[in-house]
């Protein structure tokens, strides 16, 4: 394939096979078998805003698989201060590195930098726009503790607005006929043109500005962060922050596989005692970022995963 840039670019069977690859990939992720499928290539990591799961799990990736990174660093010591424009940034390491990891803040930046590069790119989240690469992880944690993604009750909390997992998630939970509910403030909740969009596809949805009563008939809560670097007016932020936690009073009588996730980094969505429950994912999730996007970096190279790795009957 060439770019990651939303959900569309993968089809519902490319993302079951790369979810396969995935599980295929686990003791090579893990650090138990070496597997140098990459050796000789370079990922370019060019993240201009913060990052710590996505920029190091991308980079573990690529390392595990025998590859190489070559990193912007922190955009204050990059050309980027001296006015260098993103095209050109693009077309640089498009000669540096044979695909690239892309986060901006310009919802919109990763198809531009796609149009503008040879190699391809992963979409490390644009703006409030798309983060496909969170949605794989997020889909294997999913099929990981369900054994399916088909058919299930997913409960999406907190800014659904700025947020971008949520936006990429819906879209993707939707073709798999997941039922939703989209819990937050009124001032956040997830774009009408979204919603729209996916009841055009047949979805099923429910909007709400009340967690507590979605959360016992729920297969999988997703807890998100308020994006406070999105919203134009602290002052509005102020209004909402704080809004929407959960603790593990919360999950009293919820059933007993839901799982909690959280793309991370939290703030105060979900208190530490929820961390000792059975049903806290988001550790998991994140260690799941390694593997699919080992299984993505492999697609998108034109790299085959072997259909079986190491020994074992
Ligand atoms: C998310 C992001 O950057 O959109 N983080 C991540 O990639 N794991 C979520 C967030 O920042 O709240």
């Amino acid at each position: 394939m060439s770019s990651l840039i939303t959900m569309d670019d993968l089809s519902d069977e490319d993302i079951q096979e790369v979810l396969d690859a995935a599980e295929r990939l686990l003791p090579v992720a893990k650090g138990d078998i070496h597997l140098p499928l990459l050796q000789g290539r370079i990922l370019g990591n060019l993240f201009f805003e913060p990052s710590t799961r996505t920029r190091m799990s991308f980079e573990t990736a690529m390392k595990r698989l025998g590859g190489e990174v070559v990193n912007l660093g922190a955009v204050a010591s990059s050309s980027v201060v001296k006015g260098e424009t993103l095209y050109d940034t693009i077309r640089m390491v498009d000669g540096y590195a044979d695909i690239i990891a892309l986060r901006h803040p310009r919802q919109g930046a990763a198809q531009y930098a796609a149009d503008a590069a040879e190699v391809p790119i992963a979409n490390g989240g644009d703006g409030a726009g798309h983060h496909p690469t969170q949605t794989m992880l997020d889909l294997f944690t999913i099929r990981q503790a369900h054994g399916r993604l088909d058919g299930l009750r997913v409960v999406m909390a907190g800014d659904l607005r700025y947020g971008r997992t949520v936006h990429s998630l819906a879209h993707a939970l939707v073709r798999f006929n997941c039922e939703l509910v989209f819990a937050s403030p009124e001032g956040l909740k997830m774009p009408t043109e979204i919603v729209e969009d996916l009841e055009v596809h047949g979805a099923i949805i429910l909007e709400s500005d009340d967690l507590q009563n979605h959360i016992d008939d729920a297969d999988v809560l997703y807890m998100t962060r308020i994006q406070k670097e999105r919203f134009p007016d602290e002052d509005e932020y102020r209004k909402v922050a704080g809004s929407f936690s959960l603790s593990a009073d919360n999950l009293t009588n919820v059933k007993e596989g839901m799982i909690v996730m959280h793309p991370l980094p939290r703030v105060d969505e979900i208190s530490p005692d929820v961390d000792k429950t059975r049903h806290a994912r988001y550790f998991e999730q994140a260690f799941n970022g390694v593997v699919t996007r080992m299984a993505l970096l492999c697609r998108m190279l034109g790299v085959e995963v072997p259909a079986k790795i190491g020994g074992g009957a």
